[in-house]
């Protein structure tokens, strides 16, 4: 991260967009070296197709995060989150949850959902410090290089 990246990051000079096809080939990118079985892009695809709540966050034309999430009944469920390497660690997914809590109020939701990976500590530390509680494990849920490894099912509830 340049020392004005940091500086635009503390000063929360940051840009806030829906997510949508002119993203698409940069979220891609991130996913790809985020994730170790990253989504295809027809994936991405087929969430700009059902208009989610999903956004990216940009320092200046750069995206820095993104978040794809949707809405089912009263339920948000977040699909997919990162940061990109180098930002990591300041505070920016944190921010990324608090602008996706932000969104599920306003549309009177009272439950976020998600999955991570059993193997990924640093992301269940990371929901654990936003308050989401473990409810649940789903058996062999992801694909690994060889074989397949568990989810852990995790959800904050909105007041
Ligand atoms: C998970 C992820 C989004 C977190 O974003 P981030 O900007 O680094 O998170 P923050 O800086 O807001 O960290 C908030 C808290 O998360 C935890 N955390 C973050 N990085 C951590 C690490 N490397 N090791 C342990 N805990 C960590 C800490 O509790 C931290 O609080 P602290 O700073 O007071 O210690 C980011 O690591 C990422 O993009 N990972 C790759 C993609 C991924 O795994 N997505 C989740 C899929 S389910």
């Amino acid at each position: 991260m340049s020392k004005k990246e940091k500086q635009n990051l503390q000063a929360n000079n940051l840009i806030i967009e829906n997510f949508s096809e002119p993203h698409l080939n940069e979220v891609f990118s991130i996913e790809s070296n985020s994730n170790p079985t990253p989504w295809k892009i027809d994936t991405f695809k087929q969430v700009l197709e059902v208009r989610t709540m999903s956004f990216v966050i940009k320092d200046e034309s750069k995206i820095i995060a993104f978040c794809i999430a949707s809405k089912v009944l009263e339920e948000c469920h977040l699909q997919n989150i990162s940061v990109i390497e180098g930002f990591r660690n300041h505070g920016l997914g944190t921010y990324v949850i608090e602008v996706l809590i932000g969104r599920a109020k306003i549309f009177g939701l009272k439950v976020i959902f998600l999955e991570v990976r059993e193997s990924n500590k640093v992301a269940i530390s990371f929901y654990k410090k936003l308050n989401f509680k473990e409810v649940g494990r789903r058996e062999g849920y992801y694909k690994k290089d060889s074989g397949r490894e568990s989810a852990l099912l995790m959800s904050l509830a909105l007041s």
